[in-house]
């Protein structure tokens, strides 16, 4: 039995190199090795050239000047960056200049400590954690003293520069004024943000210390998004198995929505896992479903991130609905999240809160609510179920009444 599972589960299978699928999820030193072989120059190259002139003067010994990225997210800031770092980092080491990149990932929201913390481990290549609790002047002390003995040019990649939560004043202004002038290599930096408002809101001297150039990532098209999809098909998955339209199918789904490649590459990924488990072979049809079953995971997130009232009020929505063919009033609505309350011993809260909560909801599409006119009784609002049948199983047999 198990044979034959593992060789008719290895007779279905699409992907030949899964690491190329997922480049996110990789370390460093190893998504710039598969990013080598996946990264779409061609549809970045404006970019590119335009990076290429600012750095030029390093080949020179002159210190190029600071870079700020903007874009919104999936549009390839970060692969671009880092594929254009390596490839310079390889171009000066067969001219023999001294020139060095780290990257630091701020993908993550963090403090200005872990901010600090972030550049440490970047520098001394370490993945060794500093202990909480030590000053952040001692942690800077430790991070010029890391590079005390460097020479010619390192860049800073910072990704996400925006995601400083607390202090990011502190954390800038050191890389800024204090980090050049203590360290004998020469520094430069590259910043990425979505946030197109980030530098607004940054202490003017800051900013105008950095001297720095700016930079501006538009979304990808279908077209775009199509030949990426394409690479990465040939580079990673068996050929043979994938079906033109499904490609095809994704770079409309992800350029339709807002031209994001990662969500793109998602789809890709999820649909790949989907044929595998069915027939082997890629086409629309597992496309489909998997854009369905991420709409799932998408929804069923959101709803775990309600708050309690929010959730008692959906789930009295919903068990509502149940009951009366698929469209209730807000008022029968109410009667049954009151009995939801109830069953879960919490204080249901009044009808025109639980009112406001059921905009709140239909707002983010949770619910649909459609103002109805009955004449002279007012207006009322009647509700109907906007969610996938999947999500509404879960949520209806959660939910502590019958
Ligand atoms: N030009 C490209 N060629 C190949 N893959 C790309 C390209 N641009 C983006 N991607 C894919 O999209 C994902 C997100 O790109 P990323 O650079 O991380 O976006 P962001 O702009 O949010 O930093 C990458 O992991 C990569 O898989
Ligand atoms: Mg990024």
């Amino acid at each position: 039995m198990i044979r034959h599972a593992f060789a008719s589960a290895g007779a279905r299978k699409i992907a030949l190199h899964s690491s190329f699928l997922d480049d996110e999820k990789l370390p460093e030193p190893e998504r710039v090795a598969v990013l080598h072989e996946i990264f779409h120059r061609n549809i970045r190259i404006k970019q590119l050239e335009r990076l290429a002139n600012f750095m030029a003067p390093i080949m020179g010994g002159y210190l190029p000047p600071n870079v700020l990225i903007y874009g919104p997210s999936g549009t390839g800031k970060s692969v671009t960056s880092l594929h254009f770092l390596s490839s310079l980092a390889h171009i000066c080491e067969m001219q023999g200049i001294a020139f060095r990149y780290c990257y630091v990932d701020l993908t993550t929201p963090r403090s200005c400590f872990g901010a600090f913390n972030e550049l440490a481990i970047a520098l001394d290549g370490s993945v060794r954690r500093y202990r909480k609790g030590i000053a952040l002047e001692q942690m800077q002390e430790m991070i010029v003293a890391a590079l005390m003995n460097a020479t010619g040019f390192l860049c800073i990649l910072i990704d996400e520069a925006d995601n400083v939560t607390t202090d990011a004043d502190i954390f800038l202004t050191f890389l800024a004024k204090t980090f050049p002038k203590r360290i004998p290599v020469r520094v430069f930096y590259v910043f990425l943000t979505n946030r197109l408002e980030w530098e607004k809101n940054l202490d003017p001297r800051i900013v105008s210390v950095l001297k720095k150039q700016d930079m501006i990532f538009e979304p990808y098209d279908a077209l775009d998004l199509l030949e990426i999809l394409r690479l990465r098909v040939e580079k990673a998955l068996d050929v043979s198995r994938v079906d033109e339209g499904a490609i095809r199918k994704i770079a409309a789904y992800a350029s339709r929505e807002t031209g994001d490649a990662r969500k793109a590459v998602e789809l890709l990924s999820k649909a790949v896992k989907v044929a595998e488990e069915r027939s082997g072979r890629l086409t629309e049809e597992e496309v489909d479903i998997a854009e369905h079953s991420i709409e799932v995971d998408k929804t069923e997130e959101l709803i775990r991130s309600l708050a309690l009232q929010q959730r008692l009020a959906l789930q009295g929505c919903y068990a509502g609905l149940g009951k009366h063919r698929n469209r209730i009033s807000t008022g029968t609505a109410f009667e049954y999240y009151r009995q939801v309350c109830e069953a879960a011993s919490v204080r249901p809260l009044t009808q025109r809160r639980f009112s406001d909560m059921v905009s709140f909801m239909d707002l983010y599409g949770l619910i649909c609510a459609r103002v109805m006119s009955k004449g002279r009784y007012g207006k009322t609002r009647e509700l109907s179920s906007s969610l996938p049948v999947k999500v509404i199983e879960g949520l209806v047999s959660n939910t502590p009444i019958a």
